[in-house]
């Protein structure tokens, strides 16, 4: 089964991404994860992640796209996965999709985006950077979802995560 959770910065993307792997034995797989884990490498392309992730901008298409779809044909995904973080623009959903049985967008208000990364306080958590965030995910995303209208389930993301959690998986049978 390939699942995509899709929804804003805050909105419980990762922590239902983690959640739901497990209870389907089945792996994970995070854009903002692979991103980091390159950045960490001591070239060009690390330095240039580094500067675009650190301001909250998009780093381009192009790069993310090569990223997960080497990721995604990997063996271990074979039974499936849930991913996080991609698509975040139209332009993604063309250069890779790989079929999901089911999109999952967790719904929450900006104010509530806000107030819990700025409790969770990671490093690209501050005021201005959470505002880049914000608009640069915000900017396609209403096309993005019409794009999986198909597959796509709303859920109150404002929910605690134990309900939120257990709303995604009565949408899974
Ligand atoms: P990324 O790390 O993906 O940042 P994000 O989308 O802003 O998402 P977050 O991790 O902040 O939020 P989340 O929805 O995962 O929430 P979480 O579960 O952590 O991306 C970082 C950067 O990478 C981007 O800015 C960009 O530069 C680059 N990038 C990534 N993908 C890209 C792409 N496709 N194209 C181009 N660039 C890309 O939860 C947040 C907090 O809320 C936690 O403290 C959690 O405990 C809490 N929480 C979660 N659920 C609940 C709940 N139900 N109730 C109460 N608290 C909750």
């Amino acid at each position: 089964m390939k699942i995509l959770i899709l929804g804003l910065p805050g909105s419980g993307k990762s922590t239902q991404v983690e959640k739901l792997a497990e209870h389907l034995g089945v792996g994970t797989i995070k854009m903002s994860g692979l991103l980091r884990e390159r950045a960490l490498l001591s070239d060009d392309l690390a330095l240039k992640l580094r500067d675009i992730m650190g301001k909250g901008e998009l780093v381009p298409d192009e790069i993310v796209a090569e990223m997960i779809k080497t990721e995604a044909q990997k063996e271990k995904y074979q039974e499936g996965f849930v991913m996080e973080g991609y698509p975040r623009t139209v332009e993604q959903v063309q250069l890779f999709d790989p079929g999901f049985d089911k999109v999952i967008y967790l719904k929450i208000p900006v104010e509530v985006s806000k107030a819990r990364l700025v409790a969770r306080g990671r490093e690209d958590d501050t005021a201005e950077v959470i505002e880049t965030r914000l608009k640069v995910q915000m900017e396609d995303l209403e096309h993005i979802l019409d794009s999986f209208k198909e597959t796509l389930v709303e859920i109150d993301g404002t929910h605690g995560i134990d309900e939120v959690f257990n709303e995604v998986c009565a949408h899974l049978t």
